[in-house]
């Protein structure tokens, strides 16, 4: 089969990669000459390196660049079973090329979006058989990131969904389901990891590398939420928090914050500026921690009860299975442990009292326990059975 590309940006390029290396002739389209021929030449540099570590012969990095052929022009999909879109994140411009690809394409083709935070369902409108429309979300970047969030608006069929599904799963990817909610799972089970971090900071409780070396020390993570942030980009990171925060009718839960805001604003985006919560510069340290082993792990409690919440409550309103959300976290966002798992391990009971504790000190929304982690907590029941 035939694999189609829209869009050679990052995602685009990563994804013909994907597709290449599992067999498949690859049509990549962009709007851009100049960006067809940096996604080319950034993939030889690629299997360049490959080749180098012996991860590939000579001749299969040959065939690989060999099977994508780029193009400006959409028409070139006529013959694809399968057009993966991955242009620009605005669902007007989304919508209209679906519209196109609608009349270029096959009537047996898939048509899949690469979104992060539009719904599928609004862009499977522009389709007329939006039955064939689903979003296959790659993480960044693709060739590397085990994970795919498969996500089936509520016109897709389930022939669609499950033979996309064991297509992404045949070229080694790790795919989870997910119901076209915003951020899916991984952009909403992860938001209490940048925002009660950003809230604990706010609220003077530590300081940005007292609360990375928490997580990263009590809790395995790999990188802490500030140091995550400045490498993510405070640009995407808070336009993603806000586009969730909307998509939830302003639930307080996923309230952005003025913090990294500011950020934002003064372009302090992170790694890529040169200057984020950290600064980058040539000679530049990180400052050390300077909280104790207790107030450490307490900052761990707080921020992982809020993410197993915010798991737990994924599950309660059927997002995707409890297996389906460990996945996510482990495989899309290298969290050491899925949230489900910890908070079997840890009991729910505990995670339940803690948020109770928030809850009750605070008098916010935002910290309130979802109802399935309440009867979990007082049935001492498992998820996991
Ligand atoms: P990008 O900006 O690197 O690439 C987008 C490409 O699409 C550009 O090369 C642009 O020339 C091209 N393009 C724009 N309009 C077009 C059109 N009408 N026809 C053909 N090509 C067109 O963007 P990136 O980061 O690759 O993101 C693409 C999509 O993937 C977005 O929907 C984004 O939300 C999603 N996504 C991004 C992730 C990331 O970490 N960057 C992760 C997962 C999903």
């Amino acid at each position: 089969m035939i694999v189609g590309v829209l869009g050679a940006g990052a995602m685009g390029s990563g994804i013909a990669q994907v597709a290449s290396q599992n067999g498949h002739s690859v049509v990549l389209v962009d709007l851009s000459e100049d960006i067809l021929a940096q996604s080319k030449s950034k993939l030889e540099k690629v299997m360049d390196r490959l080749l180098e570590k012996g991860r590939l012969t000579e001749e299969q990095s040959r065939s690989i660049q060999n099977r994508i052929s780029y193009s400006t022009k959409m028409h070139d999909f006529a013959n694809c079973g399968l057009v993966i879109e991955a242009i620009v994140e605005n669902l007007d411009v989304k919508k209209k090329v679906f519209n196109e690809l609608d009349a270029i394409c096959s009537s047996e083709a898939i048509l899949a979006t690469n979104t992060s935070s539009l719904s599928v369902t609004s862009i499977a409108c522009a389709v007329n058989d939006s039955s064939r429309v689903l979003g296959v979300h790659f993480f960044n970047p693709a060739p590397l990131m085990p994970l795919v969030e498969v996500i089936g608006g509520i016109q897709t069929s389930s022939e669609v969904l499950n033979s996309t599904r064991v297509l992404i799963d045949s070229w080694g990817k790790v795919t989870v389901e997910a119901k076209d909610t915003p951020g899916f799972i991984v952009n909403r089970v992860a938001r209490p990891f940048y925002g009660e971090a950003i809230r604990i900071y706010e609220e003077g409780i530590a300081d940005f590398a007292d609360i990375d070396w928490a997580m990263k020390e009590f809790g395995n993570y790999r990188m802490g939420p500030f140091e995550l942030m400045d490498l993510i980009g405070n640009d995407v990171n808070y336009a993603v928090t806000e586009s969730v925060f909307e998509a939830f009718y302003y639930d307080p839960r996923y309230r952005p914050s003025t913090t990294q805001k500011r950020r934002v604003e003064a372009g302090w985006y992170g790694r890529k500026s040169g200057r984020g919560y950290y600064a980058y510069s040539e000679g530049s340290e990180k400052p050390a921690p300077s909280i104790s082993t207790e107030e450490g792990q307490k900052i761990l409690d707080r921020i992982e009860a809020m993410l197993i919440n915010e798991a737990v409550d994924a599950v309660y309103l059927n997002i995707a299975s409890p297996m389906d959300v460990d996945l996510a976290m482990t495989k899309g966002v290298n969290y050491p442990k899925g949230l489900i798992a910890l908070a079997e391990e840890m009991g729910y009971k505990t995670a339940y009292k803690r948020l109770k504790k928030l809850y009750r000190k605070y008098s916010e929304d935002r910290y309130r326990p979802s109802p399935l982690l309440k009867s979990l907590a007082k049935e001492g029941k498992s998820l996991l059975d």
